[in-house]
This record gives C-alpha cells, structure tokens and sequence, in this order.
C-alpha cells in the first residue's frame, strides 16, 4: 500500500512516499481502508522528532482517520466489513494513518456520522476529544460557567467553543480579528482579539480555561480562575502552573475513547458541532500540509484526502 513514511526525523521534506506492506488485523483489530487523514500537530512534533514512544520498523505519522472496515480480526463484534468509522487509533503509539489502510483496535473506531463526509468526519477526532476529554471529563463544565479558549480559531479550539457552547456555558474566544466572525458563529459570547488586548485586561471570573497554547498564556490565565476554577493546558506537561488557593491547573493527554467520539458524532447530528475545513490535500502532499500547520495560523483543520 501508499504511506508517507518518515525516513529521517526532521523537516517536512522528511515524508516520502513509499509502498509498504498493508497491515492485517490482529484479535480484536480491524483493517480501515482510509479515505482522509486529519493532520495535528502532534504529526509534525513526531515528524520532526519521533518524539512519541512504540514507533514501529516504518515510522508513518497521522493518527485521524475516516474510512471504511475492509476486514476483521478474530474477536471483533460491533464492526463489520463495509461499515463507515472513524477514528485516533492507537494514540500516542503508532497508528500510521498517511496510509492506505490502518489496523485499529475495534473499540478505537466509532460509526462515522452519517452527514459528514469522510474529509469532514477526518477533521474531528483527536482534536474534537481532546476538547470533549478537557471539558467533560477533566474540567466537568457546567452549564451557567465561563468557559476561556484560547487559541480558538484552531483545531481543538474551534471544537473547544462548540462543545462548551453545547453543555450551557458562557464562551470566550482567543483569536486575531480576521476569525472573530467564525469564532462567535461557533457559539462564542465573547471574542478577544489576542494581538490588540491583554487577555487579562478585558476578561475576568472564569471558571474554566481550555488552553492550546501553554507557557505564559497558562501563567497568565490562572489569575483569571475564580475559586473552584479548572485549568487544562495542552501542549505539553512543561510548565503546568502549580494549583492556588481553589484552583488547579493540569495537562492531559488525549486518549482513543469510542464512547467519547459517540458523544461527538451525536453533536454532529444535533447540529451542535461541525468540522471547519481549511485546506485539503492529497496524501502525496503530507508535507505541504505539515509546512502549511507548522506556520501555527490554521482554521479549524487540515486534511489529507486517500481513497
Ligand atoms: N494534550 C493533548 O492531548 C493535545 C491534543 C491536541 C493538541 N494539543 C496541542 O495543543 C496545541 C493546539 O493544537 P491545535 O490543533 O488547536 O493547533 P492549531 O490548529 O495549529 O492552532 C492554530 C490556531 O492557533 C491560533 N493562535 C496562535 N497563537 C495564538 C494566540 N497567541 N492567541 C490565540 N490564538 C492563537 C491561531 O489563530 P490566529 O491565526 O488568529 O493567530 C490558529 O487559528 C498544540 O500545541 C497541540 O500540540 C495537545
């Protein structure tokens, strides 16, 4: 099969594509034929460092996939051979989804929703659960709280604003001015213009923060936190603010959860989540994408198109 497989860690020009042996399933495992491969991120981190733990003999990078079950191993009771899912398999081990096929833990995979399109359906899982696993699972929003995302315009952010919006709460937006419209018709109350104000000077009271940009901007925010506040940072474990008086700040990790992409495929076709799409590319031009990301100034998402 086609893969970009990445023969150096390094820059962008590192992906190449080669054919590789396709994957079989193994207990419990179903082979995916990709049709679109979300890009994140933690795509190009890997790319440039294999910085990720349990990288297989062919280091291929990508995670998000949308696709159809081409076969199942032994032991695989809820999918079946033609069935349409989507999915992170494996994170943060290797999945390798800049591919024609993956093999995926069965319960790593949910029903696609049916009214997107696998491009579409490729754009939500990892940064749509790392925004459900942040606000529901870590941060318990309530509704009637105040919600702070920054980086709001971006891949987990604009999902952030969305799932916030859904569970009751009050939404506030990081993000430069030219993305304030998309942001607030996300659901966001309030958009900050992040290059002409402080943060800080213009919001106050939150109860939870849903930071995609670390380092100062967490610092900066647990001054906003009133007591019982929850702050969640995501891009690394580093400099996770020590918790103060009532609030607590901590990193996480997003984690494959069926149950979870269930709960965002059911928003999807309650017409309370949608994907936005910034750029679509062919697979052959997985490091066009990474060039395209690493500039940090996406709308939503970047993906990859397969099949
Ligand atoms: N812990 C985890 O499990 C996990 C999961 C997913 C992602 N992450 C990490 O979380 C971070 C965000 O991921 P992502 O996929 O959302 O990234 P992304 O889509 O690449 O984020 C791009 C967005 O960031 C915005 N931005 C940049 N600087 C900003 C600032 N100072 N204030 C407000 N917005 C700003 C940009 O908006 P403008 O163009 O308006 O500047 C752009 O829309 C990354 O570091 C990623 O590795 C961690």
């Amino acid at each position: 099969m086609r893969a970009m497989v990445v023969e150096q860690w390094g820059g962008p020009e590192n992906l190449v594509e080669r054919e590789v042996e396709r994957p079989e399933p193994g207990l419990n495992e179903v082979l995916v034929r990709v049709h679109a491969a979300g890009v994140n991120p933690v795509d190009w981190k890997t790319r440039e460092s294999g910085a990720l733990i349990g990288w297989g003999a062919v280091p291929v990078v990508g995670w998000d996939v949308s696709g159809t079950v081409e076969a199942v191993g032994p032991g695989v009771g809820n999918l079946r051979p033609g069935d349409e899912v989507f999915g992170m398999p494996l994170f943060p081990r290797q999945a390798g989804a800049y591919a024609e096929y993956v093999v995926a833990p069965a319960r790593h995979l949910a029903p696609k929703p049916a009214s997107l399109t696998h491009v579409e359906a490729a754009a939500l899982p990892l940064a749509a659960l790392t925004a459900w696993q942040a606000l529901v699972d870590t941060a318990d929003v309530q509704p009637g709280e105040r919600v702070l995302v920054h980086a709001a315009a971006g891949g987990v952010g604009h999902f952030a604003v969305q799932i916030a919006k859904a569970r009751g709460a009050y939404v506030i937006g990081t993000a430069s001015g030219p993305k304030h419209d998309l942001v607030r018709e996300l659901g966001a109350d309030e958009v900050v213009d992040y290059r002409t104000d402080r943060f800080e000077d213009v919001v106050s009271g939150v109860d939870v923060v849903i930071d995609g940009l670390g380092g100062e901007t967490a610092e900066r925010s647990m001054k906003l936190l009133r007591a019982g506040g929850r702050l969640v940072t995501l891009p690394g474990p580093d400099g996770v603010p020590a918790a103060q008086d009532g609030v607590r700040a901590v990193w996480v990790l997003v984690e494959p959860d069926h149950l979870g992409l269930r709960e965002i495929a059911a928003l999807v076709e309650r017409g309370e989540l949608r994907p936005v799409v910034d750029t679509v590319l062919p697979l052959a031009d997985a490091a066009k994408a990474h060039e395209l990301g690493e500039r940090g100034r996406t709308t939503g998402k970047i993906v990859l198109t397969v099949a």
